[in-house]
């Protein structure tokens, strides 16, 4: 056994796990290899909406497929699927699979590998719930910028989703450990984190810390060599004054505000238990964009929850021109069973779906444009990915904002640039370096 390769399905939350299986098996001695070639491939699965299960199984189907031809291979699977009731005892009637593991054990990966190995037998720990597992080993991604979770879990039960099953009760990590985490990333060259959790401005709470989330983005925001502090996701009703007063206390804490609506009817919201109104979300929003300059307010929309009629959706539409995203995950509705609208009646007949669905992603296009306009002939402060994926003679990176800019220029990754914009695209701007910041 000397080589893994691990294939991520999920959210930000799903990658930094798999961050930390890496960095366990590194420590392990293994090193980090292709899908075709690797000893152990790993599958670290989500399940939020169906289309999430299918593309795991399609995965499963071809690694049995090399498992028929490679017996020796091994083939394990974590994450928010393989936590569910019976989602182990699924995937092993029907796939050669040694090793499962659910979201709350990743540490149990070394022993379950080594018991498979010894024994020869599948190996599968799926535990109820757990504290948030402190001190794993891992291997980032990038090393100018990290992921970094603060919290786990949700408690807030929205009627269609399954993240609270998948991910157990919402608890925090104490403060000093993430600042302990996020200074030795500073010390490492690292400029940016992107503070993590299902809710995190619900941070502390649960765990009864005296800490709320917008102290933890101040004591953040004084760790030395941090630029730039992200965070996702926040959920509408737990996002308070204190919040909005932590972001203009430090020009360190990014004016992005992740902010899903779901729907803009008061019905329908109520109906996903998501416990505010359309015009509080509406008040909300527009308080947040008078009181923080320049902000960017993004938000993820489900079309087609039960019940959702016509004027329903006319009022998601109205929200949406009234609020004017800078953007907008889109979603169609997916039963996911275990939850309270997977049994929902007035189910909404696909093509009414796809027809809402298609309207509000072009209107939604057509905000993006012209929020994009507004840059051109402005100068952006960014902070460089490396080149594009698309185009490696371009480099790209993104503003304080969060809107990504594609541009020419010589610069390398982690360096903070200035950046002429001269076209703005729905998705992105283009532009072109104009002077160096050195830092
Ligand atoms: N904790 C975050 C969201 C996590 S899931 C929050 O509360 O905002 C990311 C997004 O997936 C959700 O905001 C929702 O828009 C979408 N989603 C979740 N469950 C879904 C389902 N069953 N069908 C369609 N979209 C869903
Ligand atoms: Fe899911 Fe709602 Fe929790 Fe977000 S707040 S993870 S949508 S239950
Ligand atoms: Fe998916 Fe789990 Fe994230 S269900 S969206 S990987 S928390």
């Amino acid at each position: 056994m000397d080589t893994f390769y691990i294939q991520t399905f999920g959210c930000q939350m799903n990658e930094n796990d798999s961050e930390k299986i890496a960095g366990m098996l590194m420590e392990l001695g293994l090193s980090e290899s292709n899908y075709t070639s690797a000893d152990l491939v790993l599958f670290n699965t989500c399940s939020i909406r169906g289309n999430a299960d299918e593309k795991f199984f399609g995965h499963l189907g071809a690694a049995k497929a090399r498992k028929a031809k490679e017996p020796d291979m091994l083939i394990a699977v974590c994450g928010c699927f393989a936590q569910q009731d019976g989602a182990a005892e699924e995937i092993m009637s029907k796939y050669p699979v040694d090793i499962i593991f659910g979201t709350h054990n990743l540490s149990s990966l070394e022993e379950l590998l080594t018991k498979r190995i010894e024994t020869g037998k599948t190996q599968r720990e799926i535990l109820e719930d757990s504290d948030i597992e402190e001190g794993l080993p891992i291997k980032r991604s990038y090393a100018h910028k990290a992921f970094v979770t603060i919290m786990n879990g949700c408690d807030n039960y929205c009627s269609y989703c399954i993240v609270p099953f998948a991910r157990g009760r919402e608890k925090s990590r104490e403060a000093a450990n993430i600042i302990t985490e996020i200074k030795d990333l500073a010390a490492n060259g690292c400029k940016e984190v992107m503070l993590l959790g299902q809710n995190v401005n619900s941070y502390g709470i649960k765990s009864n810390f005296i800490e709320r989330f917008s102290d933890l983005l101040l004591d953040v925001a004084v760790v030395k060599g941090i630029e730039r502090i992200r965070f996702m996701t926040s959920h509408p009703k737990d996002f308070g004054v204190d919040i909005i007063e932590a972001i203009n206390a430090s020009n360190k804490i990014c004016n992005s505000i992740h902010l899903p609506l779901q729907s803009g009817s008061s019905k329908i919201l109520a109906s996903m238990n998501r416990v505010y109104s359309k015009e509080w979300y509406l008040d909300l929003a527009a308080n947040i964009r008078e009181s923080i300059k320049g902000v960017s307010i993004t938000t993820d929309i489900i079309v087609g929850f039960p019940g959702e009629e016509d004027w329903d959706f006319e009022q998601t539409m109205e929200v949406m021109d009234k609020c004017k995203f800078e953007g907008a995950f889109t979603f169609i509705f997916s039963p996911r069973k275990g939850t309270k609208a997977y049994n929902l009646d007035n189910v909404v007949p696909e093509h009414v779906i796809k027809e809402r669905f298609n309207y509000l992603v072009a209107f939604q296009n057509n905000i993006m444009a012209q929020d994009s306009e507004r840059y051109v002939g402005t100068s952006q402060e960014i902070l460089v990915d490396g080149p594009s994926t698309k185009n490696m003679n371009i480099l790209s990176g993104r503003t304080m904002s969060n809107k990504l800019v594609n541009f020419t220029g010589q610069a390398q990754a982690g360096e903070t640039v200035f950046v002429k914009i001269t076209e703005g695209k729905p998705s992105h701007l283009f532009g072109h370096i104009e002077e160096r910041k050195w830092v």
